[in-house]
């Protein structure tokens, strides 16, 4: 008894010791911060007053504390730095000021001087960046954390600083708004980095590899440890790879380890733990491997794409018949309304048909080894868009870094990796290519034409090479005076703008509300927001061009109600999508009050795919999403038969990512020509079955696991609304698996899913 007292009590002491040592070690910066929306440069000086600023707290943005604003705001806090703070720290030479995540761009101000902006230190004396062109704001999601020495002249020892925080939100949510905020003494560990997720896994034969990275960012200390890396299959938990990695980094030295894991038909889950001699913290990461599901493409003559094409009549026609297999093929058209005329080396279809009406055409591609057939039915008529557009846009890879060369890249791409002959259209670039608005130049020629910035020399050109690959030219404008990345918008010169996009030869606009809402009163008003719509709507009318018309205003006043009524295309359903998991299903799995505005014509837009190399910058990663998470974002996308607009670096594409995108099946089914969205019909704890209606009478349902394991389920026919015996297919495997009578078992990874067609 005396014994356990004892060692009772000594326990108590280290772990008092404990707490005592890490709140010493860490100054909390929670509590205490001042806000204004105001901007001066001013503010970031210790010796203004900030009185009657506002309280505010830096766990949520602004918005969801009452304040309604984008663009620049401050933040300020007081705080002594006593100097105990280093006094008891085991290391002693920098000190850390973790700013938590900031939404979007950051200047972050010690004692009146600079110390860090957008993730990077700066060294002391450095003026802050005025020229507003390089506010990034691809940083938004990440945590802000800067240090300096110790000696470092800008820290006050013992005494009161000013911690300021200039930020500039670009739209959206904004500020200071999660993340662990404090001033601390780093910890070996502090300095160590596993990076992770610098390049991705590439299956090949038997395995499943890539590159890691070990980073030292001290200058100093030497980081000796383990690594160890532990793969189980996701679906039984069998080991499947079990590696220790020692590692010995002196001070600013990286080096990269390739990690080897056998190739499993689902996915691996790895974990990563680095533990640092000296430290007494564990560096933990994980992901998942990639799987591929879709087989490959036959080399004999497949002809894919939707069955349904429309354009309005007289209007220059653009068809590129969609088709794998071996090359050279030759194309053919049998039944082409008059007018039209089909290049049978490339399958490109082009001219202009008059009549309106609907024509059944029938294709043919034939190689050496085969040939296949396939009614296209045309619909000259007033709809465009008869399924949903399929294509790239610039925006989720490059954000505002955007260029010629990057989206004519691209273009290249769906040629080159074969995304084109699986029925991946437009090339679309999206907002960066008009005039900076803060910028001296003028935004416009004399006679109010819209000037393009010096990274798009010509777009017309531009235009004529995507044409001449048989893809379709898309477009970016904002109805505002200034686009959400602050570029030149249409505002007051709606018709000069049309007639540009005509005379470029642009195929998709896509209208961005933005900068209109600074002249807005309510900005859920269907009464405000339709009048913009409507306008440029009428001037696209005006041109001899069919342009697909797509509404980007995030959902506000249910645009699914009105979308169609001021000509839209397809609209944007909700606010932006970025990859990680907790986004993909907020976004995909609220697709449900708007399901039955969907059909030919005019879409719902859940928004633009988040898989491959993303980064809203130069600065590119690869999707954060897992493989799981990828199937579920393709899956439930043409479920609902959303628009598919690929926003990744198409020149760096793996073969997870490609097989992901060219399953024939699952594209079959957003793009089948009854345009029905899926909707769910049955929820049981983590499982959602959702199901859509297809134009053959059979039915597509994706099971989706959005739990943190993996799930048995049961599905019975008769809870999903179907008979007791039906014919299924596993779609990404495109293979039958026989009939299932009443009810089946399957097991869905977490975040994942199984696709089926389900037939009588
Ligand atoms: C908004 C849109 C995005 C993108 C950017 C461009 O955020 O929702 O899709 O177009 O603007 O600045």
């Amino acid at each position: 008894m005396k014994l356990f007292r004892i060692s009772f009590l000594f326990i108590f002491l280290i772990f008092e010791f404990a707490i005592n040592a890490q709140t010493s070690n860490k100054i909390a910066l929670v509590k205490g911060w001042k806000f204004t929306t105001e901007n001066d440069a001013g503010f970031a000086s210790p010796d203004f007053n900030d009185v009657r600023w506002q309280n505010i707290a830096v766990d949520k943005p602004w918005e969801k504390q009452g304040i309604k604003h984008d663009g620049f705001a401050w933040y300020r806090i007081r705080v002594i730095i006593p100097s105990s703070l280093k006094d008891n720290a085991e290391l002693k030479d920098s000190v850390i000021f973790n700013m938590g995540k900031i939404d979007d761009f950051d200047q972050t101000f010690l004692n009146g001087s600079l110390i860090g902006v957008n993730l990077s230190n700066v060294p002391a004396n450095t003026e802050p960046d005025t020229n507003y062109k390089n506010l990034d704001y691809s940083y938004w999601n990440n945590n802000r954390r800067y240090s300096l020495s110790v000696n470092d002249p800008r820290i006050k020892w013992d005494a009161e600083n000013v911690i300021a925080v200039r930020v500039y939100d670009w739209n959206g949510l904004g500020g200071i708004f999660s993340g662990d905020l404090y001033i601390g003494m780093p910890d070996l560990s502090d300095y160590f980095h596993l990076e992770n997720n610098v390049s991705n896994y590439i299956i090949k034969n038997n395995t499943v590899s890539k590159t890691i990275k070990l980073r030292n960012s001290s200058h100093n200390y030497e980081l000796k440890g383990k690594l160890s890396v532990v793969a189980k299959n996701k679906l039984n938990q069998k080991h499947v790879l079990d590696k220790v990695f020692k590692f010995d980094l002196n001070g600013k030295e990286e080096i990269k380890i390739d990690i080897l894991i056998p190739r499993q038909d689902q996915s691996s889950v790895v974990n990563f733990t680095a533990s640092i001699i000296g430290s007494n913290l564990f560096i933990n990461r994980h992901d998942e491997t990639p799987y591929i599901l879709t087989p490959p493409v036959a080399e004999t003559p497949k002809l894919n794409g939707a069955p349904v094409y429309g354009e309005r009549p007289g209007k220059p026609f653009l068809y590129r018949m969609a088709a794998t297999g071996k090359r050279p093929m030759k194309y053919s058209a049998k039944g082409l309304p008059d007018g039209l005329e089909i290049d049978g080396k490339t399958g490109i279809i082009t001219g202009a048909v008059e009549s309106a009406g609907t024509y059944k055409v029938a294709l043919t591609a034939e190689n050496s080894l085969g040939k296949d057939e396939k009614t296209l039915t045309v619909k000259i008529g007033a709809a465009l868009a008869l399924t949903p557009p399929m294509g790239w846009n610039s925006w989720n890879v490059w954000g505002l870094e955007v260029d010629h060369n990057k989206v004519y890249a691209a273009a290249e791409a769906f040629v080159n990796t074969g995304l084109a002959d699986h029925g991946w259209t437009f090339i679309n670039i999206d907002d960066g290519w008009e005039i900076f608005g803060k910028s001296d130049s003028p935004k416009r020629t004399a006679e109010g034409k819209m000037l393009t910035n010096e990274k798009f020399p010509d777009m017309k050109s531009l235009g004529d090479k995507i044409h001449s690959l048989g893809l379709k030219f898309g477009i970016y404008s904002s109805p505002g005076d200034l686009t959400c990345g602050g570029y030149a918008g249409s505002l007051n010169h709606e018709e000069d703008d049309a007639e540009s996009f005509s005379e470029w030869g642009i195929d998709y606009l896509k209208y961005d509300l933005c900068g209109y809402r600074n002249i807005m009163k309510d900005q859920n008003d269907p009464a405000e927001l339709k009048p913009p719509y409507i306008k440029m709507h009428k001037a696209l009318l005006k041109q001899n061009r069919d342009i697909v018309y797509s509404i980007c205003e995030y959902g506000n006043g249910k645009v699914w109600e009105w979308g169609e009524e001021v000509g839209g295309n397809l609209w944007r359903t909700t606010g932006d999508i970025w990859d990680e998991w907790e986004r993909l299903k907020q976004i995909g799995f609220s697709q449900v009050e708007n399901a039955k505005y969907n059909g030919p014509g005019h879409w719902n837009d859940p928004d633009m795919l988040v898989v491959g190399w993303v980064g809203w910058s130069s600065n590119l990663h690869p999707s954060r999403l897992t493989p799981d998470e990828q199937y579920t974002h393709i899956t439930l996308w043409s479920l609902l038969s959303a628009p598919l607009l690929i926003g990744c670096d198409l020149t760096k594409l793996d073969n997870f990512t490609l097989n992901l995108l060219t399953n024939d099946e699952v594209i079959a089914i957003d793009q089948d020509p009854l345009g029905k969205q899926a909707t769910p019909v049955l929820t049981d704890g983590d499982i959602q079955v959702w199901k859509k209606e297809l134009s053959d009478g059979s039915y597509a349902i994706g099971i989706f696991n959005l739990g943190n394991n993996t799930k048995n389920f049961t599905l019975y026919l008769e809870n999903i609304g179907l008979p007791d015996s039906i014919k299924a297919r596993n779609i990404w495997k495109q293979k039958d698996i026989g009939f299932i009578y009443k009810g089946k078992d399957f097991r869905i990874p977490s975040h994942g899913t199984l696709m089926l067609k389900l037939s009588e």
